[in-house]
């Protein structure tokens, strides 16, 4: 009690801070969202993600090789897919030559170790701008699932390292395992978006891809934001499913969902930051409102505070180059 117990006493000095400090972030905690685009010598700056690109192939090489000279060892590759290729059943994403597969294998070739997950979801190839198949103006479940399992294993087949489904479909993990085990890809793994909420902070992203839905939005699969006890379902099923990590998305608004989730599954779990949360600190740092690097910093801390061992970030790069004191 006072004045014995003296809470400052901890945190009088620099040195004294950091030995009882108890979360901790390292490179290593990095996952790099990439933005993959058609064309040549492209690198398209999005209006709403101030200092984040869309690339060409060619220039996603030195991008990616960028990032892997900062120590980064994981992306998660998105795909921009052109107007004139989608479809409401999204068939270019089965095409063996997609930009997708070209990307993975592109990947592999420049930095063999760097870990790449892929996004699995119809949207940004659906005409419709949803993750599903709609009939009638419904999001068709079971049709869509079989889809996506197609995808992964197209995926696999690229040499994709985790599947990614975003989508919010119920049983794409199973079906997911299932197709990749029947076919070999025993080693391949599955980072569920298990707590994905039908979020207005993906608007960016939406600009980023294009894929905006056409009607309605999507709260008929993404989870809505009111709940938490939904998110503990879902990784009930993930888990019994097959999925290797459970992600929540988005990070900052959502970190009580990631506490839950990690405190209840003790399964890996990342967190996506996502465009919203990026571009509202670019915007309040651009005015000079708050401090980009410092605020950077603490929403990473906090994403780990609250259980987070993967961080998949458009700041990926800038944490790496302070990590490293660059
Ligand atoms: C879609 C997808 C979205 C994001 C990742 N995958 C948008 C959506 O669900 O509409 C958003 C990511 C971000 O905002 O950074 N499958």
């Amino acid at each position: 009690m006072y004045p014995y117990q003296r809470n400052r006493r901890v945190r009088n000095s620099k040195a004294i801070r950091n030995l009882i400090r108890e979360t901790h972030l390292s490179v290593d905690d990095l996952m790099m969202p990439v933005f993959v685009m058609e064309g040549e010598g492209l690198k398209e700056e999005i209006p709403s993600m101030p200092g984040y690109y869309r690339y060409s192939l060619d220039e996603l090489e030195k991008e990616i090789q960028t990032a892997a000279d900062l120590g980064i060892n994981a992306v998660n590759v998105y795909v921009k897919v052109p107007e004139e290729l989608k479809d409401n059943a999204g068939t270019e994403a089965l095409n063996p030559n997609g930009l997708m597969q070209r990307a993975i294998k592109r990947i592999k070739e420049v930095t063999p170790e760097m870990l790449v997950f892929t996004d699995v979801a119809l949207d940004p190839y659906s005409s419709y701008g949803h993750d599903g198949v709609v009939e009638d103006g419904e999001i068709i479940n079971d049709k869509t699932v079989d889809i996506l399992a197609q995808i992964s294993l197209s995926h696999a087949e690229a040499g994709a390292d985790f599947i990614a489904p975003s989508d919010m479909m119920d049983g794409r993990i199973l079906a997911i395992r299932e197709l990749l085990e029947e076919n070999n890809f025993k080693h391949v793994g599955i980072m569920s978006y298990t707590a994905k909420y039908a979020s207005s902070f993906y608007g960016p992203f939406r600009d980023a891809l294009d894929s905006a839905p056409g009607f309605g939005d999507k709260k008929t699969y993404q989870m809505d934001f009111a709940n938490t006890n939904e998110a503990l379902k879902e990784a009930d099923m993930d888990m019994l499913e097959g999925a290797d990590i459970l992600m929540v998305k988005p990070g900052l608004p959502y970190l009580d969902v990631l506490y839950r989730l990690k405190e209840y599954t003790r399964m890996p779990m990342a967190v996506y930051q996502v465009s919203g949360e990026y571009a509202m600190l670019k915007a309040a740092a651009e005015k000079g409102w708050l401090d980009h690097d410092s605020c950077m910093m603490e929403s990473m801390m906090s994403y780990k505070r609250a259980g987070a061992d993967i961080i998949n970030t458009y700041f990926a790069k800038d944490v790496a180059r302070i990590l490293k004191g660059l």
